[in-house]
């Protein structure tokens, strides 16, 4: 990372931010690894996208706790969020679990939360795309409006863009730059190779990948996906074993401005859940 000063005189704050967890046994490896990870990376601050954490839904309590335990601050989710019932009392119940904010009012939970960190209030907002998503409230404007409430209280705001299309998270990284200090793409589950500073001072990545078993098609058992694909007919969901990783990003930003000064992604291989647990 670019700061190589000693952490008493950094005036950086640092938020390590991992990809979409897919599975109880990708929550094991993020419990596992989150401490040597926030050493390693020197964070301050770690937000989490979790919307397939339980049975590649929406978390539970249950998930939500062992991930708040190991270290995690935020949760973010997304659309799969609603899949899950028992995520919605947990939306409702803790306000660091986030969903996106941009589905109509009326729905439980918040998309937006400001939680202290050694080096100052970090302001974590969520919104969801709209391309071959639901047709929900608009992004952008969503997005604008709730970053300008945040900053009123941190300097630092991190913004989780759920989104299929490439081009809509690039757009919302531009539409934000200079606004926030960075822009995370997630959903996908496929890391993207384009992590940079954008010229107003935004971090951004059109998507900062999967935490979970990638002897997969994006987390889901090989053969099932397989089976959809060949016979464009509906076939139980399974989560696949074997290959763990945790996928994530460092973003750096300074604590006075937000300027963003550093991002990094970051997949790296983890000890098999399975075996620990056998
Ligand atoms: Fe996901
Ligand atoms: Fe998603």
């Amino acid at each position: 990372m670019t700061t190589g000063l000693p952490d008493t005189m950094r005036s950086t704050l640092r938020v390590l931010f991992i990809g979409d967890i897919v599975g109880a046994q990708a929550v094991e490896c993020v419990c596992a690894m989150l401490g040597d990870l926030r050493d390693r990376y020197r964070a301050d601050a770690v937000i989490a996208n979790a919307e397939n954490a339980w049975q590649g839904k929406g978390p539970s309590k249950r998930e939500a706790d062992q991930l708040f335990a190991a270290g995690v601050d935020v949760i973010t989710t997304g659309n799969h969020v609603w899949d899950n019932w028992k995520s919605r009392p947990l939306l409702v119940q803790n306000e660091r679990v986030l969903r996106p904010l941009n589905y109509p009012p009326g729905n439980p939970g918040s998309g937006m939360v400001l939680v202290p960190t050694p080096r100052g209030m970090l302001g974590v907002l969520q919104v969801q795309g709209r391309v071959y998503l639901p047709p929900i409230d608009c992004p952008f404007r969503a997005a604008a409006r709730a970053a300008e409430q945040l900053r009123r209280e941190a300097a630092v705001v991190v913004v989780d863009v759920h989104a299929e299309a490439t081009a809509e998270k690039i757009a919302l990284g531009w539409y934000l730059d200079g606004q926030v200090s960075a822009v995370i793409g997630t959903h996908t589950h496929v890391q993207t190779n384009d992590a940079r500073i954008l010229p107003n001072g935004t971090a951004f990545v059109t998507d900062v990948g999967m935490t979970g078993a990638f002897n997969s098609v994006i987390g889901m058992a090989t053969e099932v996906a397989l089976r959809r694909f060949l016979y464009q007919t509906a076939h139980k969901y399974e989560l696949a074993e074997g290959d763990w990783r945790i996928s994530g990003a460092l973003i750096e930003a300074e604590c006075d401005s937000g300027r963003a000064v550093a991002i990094e992604t970051f997949c790296l291989q983890c000890p098999d859940p399975t075996a620990a647990s056998a």
